[in-house]
């Protein structure tokens, strides 16, 4: 595992250094794209890329990890919506290379199969994008007495649906399912980054990393990889 350590300010071109990295290697590369705050400044920094003719998404396919369960089409919070927004309308990734679990499937258990299909065809993941959940979930797999491989609707923690509800008009409106690829997939993929920002993030980071693995803590799944890449402001890294 690679950790680095980093002012909040720099985490963006960290991020823009990575992606040209694994885009040079393979121009073909599957990405495993994240939502939340914490990719953010990787998105910005990946447009701008773009936009200066360094980095091309062309050639690259990516999968989202996850997915609200019931927000209608076009809602703002909804992940769909914050990937175009974000990255997605942005950069030269052409339209049909993205995918992303469809939360508003009339039969969900055969949009997780739809997608797992999907993975498997391409072959997997090359490059996995992670956040943390404040209670150590990755995508949407919650902690729990035990974890699933592949894609599978989720009932959110109420923490979760707390933490995200500061994107809502009121928790009430945060939805309660999600769908989110499994553990299997994450662990699959070849390369895995995981960025974490912010003094909130410090206690579960340094749990993931250096405690115990166990699902009740998800990310600590992460310290069984072979290539894991961790990105951390130094809040974040505060209790390492
Ligand atoms: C969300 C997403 C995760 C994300 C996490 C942390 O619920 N499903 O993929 O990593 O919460 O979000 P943030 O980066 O905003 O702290």
């Amino acid at each position: 595992m690679k950790i680095y350590i980093v002012p909040q300010e720099q985490i963006g071109k960290l991020g823009g250094e990575l992606i040209a990295r694994q885009l040079q290697a393979k121009p073909d590369s599957v990405l495993g794209l994240a939502t939340g705050s914490t990719p953010i400044p990787f998105y910005k920094e990946w447009i701008s890329l773009v936009k200066q003719g360094k980095i091309s998404f062309a050639r690259a396919r990516s999968f989202n990890l996850d997915e609200y369960v019931g927000l209608p089409g076009g809602h703002p919070q909804s992940y769909r919506t914050f990937m175009r927004e974000n990255l997605l309308d942005h950069i030269d990734l052409p339209a049909s290379a993205s995918d992303i679990p469809n939360g508003q499937a009339k039969d969900l258990e055969a949009e997780c199969r739809r997608y797992d299909k999907a993975l498997e065809d391409i072959g997997g993941i090359d490059w996995q994008l992670l956040g943390i959940g404040h209670n150590g979930h990755i995508g949407f797999n919650e902690p729990g007495p035990s974890l699933t491989a592949g894609t599978h609707v989720v009932e959110l923690a109420e923490e979760t649906r707390e933490a995200n509800s500061r994107f809502f008009a009121s928790i009430d409106e945060v939805p309660t399912q999600a769908i989110t690829v499994g553990m299997g997939t994450i662990l699959k993929a070849r390369q895995i980054v995981l960025v974490a920002q912010g003094e909130s993030k410090a206690g579960i980071v340094a749990e993931a990393l250096t405690g115990p693995v166990t699902t009740e803590l998800p990310a600590s799944f992460l310290q069984l990889h072979g290539s894991v890449t961790v990105v951390l402001d130094e809040a974040a890294a505060s209790k390492l």
